[in-house]
């Protein structure tokens, strides 16, 4: 097993709001990233999926510090990052770096290819005049550019080459390090696998290290040696691919999968999809205690009360849910009422007998599209 290469403690990341022209009061916060403990193990992919607006790219962008933290730790090689100015601050920037979402915006199109790749070089001052240049050429190549296109602007190039472009000025700085955050969800399907292939040879070749950021756990499954699934600013679960893919203790995780197609039509035919009900909760008022217990099938009175620890519950397999500790629960809950959303009282009656019904769950068969009620149902996607 590697050692880690960054360990996060008690992340949060809250975004304040604030009201009022003259004197601005804070009013609320986002709670878009709240409490996340996990490391990230040296030349590992560790993939990071959960429904849009969970909380994710805050999550990668806190952790590289392009958003200084509102609490927790984040220790990269021993070394708070959490605790450093942003002058001390500047050189470890080099080993951490980002790879974006969307390869049209992220890169600048008043500038050509060359001066986009080189920047980087030049912020931290690792190459200048000819020794750039080529520097920039070799970058080019390696991911599979042609180096002759260096003067060229953005427009000139494909979505698969913007994004190649993004990805060489993400390595020019030779980092150890890289939040890739969705780099191919805008991509066409035929594109996708060629970005995916350049980016795993990259990693053997320079020993890179990414928290690789995905809605789609079919995505992730391919390229991680681990995968983190997250809710609300939460994480839900951690473990290895294979782990969280055959044996998922969380229900979150459960209905993530349940929603991936099977590329055997025969078993196709015959999965399961559980559907959760419910919409995603504003991170402006999450749920009280554990924040899945408003969409979660098994929830009963302890889970609108306290918050699941995230926990160890097999070797190397955490996960946050109570019913790691009364596991029983999982064969007969099922929340027939939603449970409240508020605080309640937490030392408060716990008579409430869990209810009988089994979890929804349906076919993923053609008798789903027919079915027009279900249609109202927030289904979860992967
Ligand atoms: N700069 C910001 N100021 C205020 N709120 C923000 C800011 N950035 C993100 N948020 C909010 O934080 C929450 C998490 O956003 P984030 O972009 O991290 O989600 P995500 O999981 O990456 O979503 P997606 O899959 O759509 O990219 C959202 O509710 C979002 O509106
Ligand atoms: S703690 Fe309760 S509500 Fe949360 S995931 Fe587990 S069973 Fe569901
Ligand atoms: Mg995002």
């Amino acid at each position: 097993m590697s050692e880690p290469l960054l360990e996060i403690r008690g992340l949060k990341m809250h975004f304040p709001i604030y009201e009022g022209a003259f004197i601005r009061k804070e009013v609320n916060r986002v709670r878009a990233v709240d409490g996340l403990s996990f490391d990230i193990l040296q030349g590992e992919t560790l993939g990071l999926v959960g429904e849009s607006g969970c909380g994710k790219s805050t999550t990668g962008r806190a952790i590289i510090q392009l958003y200084r933290p509102t609490e927790g730790e984040v220790r990269f090689d021993g070394t708070n990052l959490c605790d450093l100015s942003s002058k001390e601050l500047h050189p470890l920037r080099r080993d951490l770096q980002m790879i974006f979402q969307d390869p049209y915006g992220s890169l600048n199109p008043r500038m050509t290819v060359g001066d986009i790749i080189a920047e980087p070089l030049k912020v931290h001052q690792l190459a200048e005049g000819k020794a750039r240049q080529e520097r920039v050429q070799e970058l080019m190549e390696i991911v599979g550019l042609d180096p002759r296109f260096i003067r060229r602007y953005p427009h000139e190039f494909s979505g698969g080459q913007r994004q190649r472009i993004g990805i060489a000025r993400a390595l020019a700085c030779k980092p150890r390090f890289i939040v890739c955050d969705e780099p191919i969800s805008a991509l066409d399907v035929s594109i996708q696998a060629q970005i995916m292939n350049l980016m795993e040879d990259l990693q053997n070749e320079f020993d890179l290290t990414y928290l690789f950021i995905a809605h789609d756990l079919s995505a992730v499954r391919h390229i991680s040696d681990r995968i983190a699934v997250m809710y609300l600013g939460h994480l839900a679960e951690l473990a290895e691919g294979a782990e969280i893919y055959e044996n998922p203790l969380h229900p979150y995780t459960e209905a993530l999968i349940s929603a991936v197609p099977i590329p055997d039509p025969e078993v196709e035919k015959t999965r399961q999809r559980i559907v959760l009900e419910g919409d995603v909760p504003s991170p402006l008022d999450p749920p009280s205690g554990c924040v899945f217990h408003t969409r979660c099938p098994y929830a009963w009175d302890r889970c609108a009360k306290e918050v699941p620890a995230f926990q160890e519950a097999e070797p190397g397999h955490f996960v946050a849910c109570h019913l790691v500790d009364e596991p029983e629960r999982r064969g007969k809950a099922g929340a027939a009422e939603p449970v409240a959303t508020k605080t309640p009282e937490v030392n408060g009656p716990t008579d409430e007998e869990p209810a009988t019904e089994e979890p929804h769950v349906e076919k993923a068969a053609d008798e789903e599209a027919a079915d027009s009620e279900e249609t109202s149902e927030e289904e979860v996607t992967s």
